[in-house]
């Protein structure tokens, strides 16, 4: 099963969390602790020191014993003080006075002649012992022991640490809590994201999403909607473009079918039956441009763009070589005003492609005895006729794949496909191409080439 981001984001978080508190814990818990003992045996070890120098001095602390030595009762403790064979001389509880003590504080004191200190467990109670060896002539005579109960100590360092873990479970339940809103406030949004992705997978392009953000995953957000919305377009664009081909294509085939039906019935005579073949030869011709255009408008999207610095004036009049018997046809004259010190950096095939579809353009939609100018100045190139022009309402959408201006008043027509290529050619070579046209008196169409040097 996958495992929710909100969960992993909480359990890293709280783990981290606890772990550190844990360890903080520990040294609090530690720290407090020795603080309390050393507090405590410092204090016990001055009394030692205080009742060794007494003793050393001749300052009778028998009187100071036996009253106690300050202890309430014998629970509290008690103040001890032995021969170097461990028997008890005086001690300040009463009881032991006269016993044998062979316990390590008193050897360490008594042999090596250091102050010892040592804790242990009595009866279930803590309890600590200290001792202090009574120097004579620098000599071990005496040792005074002190034995000091302190599970008050112990029970202060537990509630210590009760409340310090009780404080710290309280607060890494409220870390944790915190850490399970932001993780859901986190995935939320990549929840929703991997849902409208499913749906766009399903095909269902153009999915948004709803994400009110003011970081990066707003920024991703607003992304995936963008890239939505493009998908729904390409995906629009696609369906009208296969509607399109096969609405092309079906035409002429119709067409090419009932002149072939025509025929095969044989009620034709032979002019009637040459006209019919020179329609059909018609037809064939049109889906075949139809078909090379289609084609030359897949592989613009494959193939990679070969840019090389051409000399405008040298393209353009190959083109212009090509297209003069079209023209002379219409008895159009071709201008070709190109500086030969103009050069372009473009995919050679490509500008071909470019410069045959607006000169044709020209001569197909231009004024019989009509002229067509090509012109390049200050960066910009122009194909200006003086044809029959194009309606305002029709500017924009000539550009469009398959859109053409009704032909009944152009008066030619091809597939609609020309423009439509020459527009992704110059998109593809970061030009630009616009169009300006007077209804009537002829058009402009203007391409922009990004990098032209002139000389
Ligand atoms: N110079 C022009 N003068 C007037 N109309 C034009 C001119 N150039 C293009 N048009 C209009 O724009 C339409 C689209 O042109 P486009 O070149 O895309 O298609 P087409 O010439 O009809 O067919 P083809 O795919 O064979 O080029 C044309 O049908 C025509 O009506
Ligand atoms: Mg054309």
């Amino acid at each position: 099963m996958k495992k929710r981001l909100a969960c992993r984001l909480a359990l890293t978080y709280g783990l981290i969390f606890i772990i550190a508190v844990a360890v903080i814990n520990i040294v609090l818990i530690f720290l407090y602790r020795s603080n309390q003992l050393q507090k405590n045996e410092n204090y016990y070890m001055s009394l030692c020191s205080v009742l060794s120098s007494m003793a050393e001095n001749n300052i009778r602390i028998t009187d100071y014993i036996d009253t106690g030595a300050g202890f309430t009762d014998e629970k509290s403790g008690r103040v001890l003080l032995l021969d170097t064979d461990g028997k008890v001389i005086l001690d300040s509880g009463g009881e032991m006075a006269g016993m044998h003590l062979t316990n390590p504080e008193f050897r360490e004191a008594s042999q090596k002649g250091i102050p010892a200190a040592g804790y242990y467990i009595l009866d279930e109670k803590g309890m600590a012992m200290f001792s202090h060896p009574v120097l004579l002539s620098g000599r071990v005579s005496a040792v005074v022991l002190v034995s000091v109960y302190i599970q008050d100590i112990y029970d202060d360092i537990n509630r210590f640490a009760k409340q310090t873990i009780l404080i710290s479970v309280m607060v890494a339940a409220i870390v944790i809590a915190a850490s399970v809103w932001t993780g859901r406030r986190l995935s939320a949004p990549i929840t929703k994201l991997t849902a409208a992705a499913e749906k766009i997978s399903e095909g269902n392009t153009g999915t948004n999403v709803n994400i009110d953000r003011n970081d990066e995953i707003g920024v991703l957000a607003d992304s995936f909607n963008k890239m939505s919305s493009e998908l729904q377009k390409i995906e629009a664009g696609r369906k009208r473009f296969i509607s399109d081909v096969s609405h092309e294509l079906k035409t002429p085939l119709a067409s090419i079918k009932a002149l072939v039906e025509a025929l095969l019935a044989g009620k034709t005579d032979s002019d009637e039956c040459r006209e019919y073949l020179g329609d059909v030869d018609h037809e064939i011709d049109r889906m075949s441009s139809l078909v090379s255009s289609l084609l030359t408008s897949a592989r613009l999207e494959e193939t990679m763009l070969k840019k090389e610095p051409l000399v405008l004036a040298e393209e353009v009049e190959r083109v212009i070589k090509a297209l003069r018997p079209l023209a002379s046809q219409k008895l159009i004259l071709l201008h070709n005003t190109c500086h030969h010190g103009v050069v372009v950096n473009a995919d050679r095939n490509m500008l071909r492609e470019v410069l045959i579809n607006l000169i044709d353009n020209a001569i197909k939609y231009g004024l019989e005895g009509g002229y067509v100018k090509v012109e390049c100045s200050n960066g910009i190139f122009k194909v200006i006729d003086n044809g029959c022009g194009i309606l305002q309402q029709d500017l924009q959408s000539i550009f469009d794949s398959f859109y053409r201006v009704d032909r009944s008043r152009t008066g030619e027509g091809g597939s609609g496909i020309g423009l439509f290529i020459v527009k992704r050619i110059v998109e593809l070579h970061g030009f630009d191409i616009s169009v300006s046209s007077t209804y009537g008196e002829g058009s402009v169409f203007t391409v922009k080439f990004g990098d032209m040097i002139s000389y």
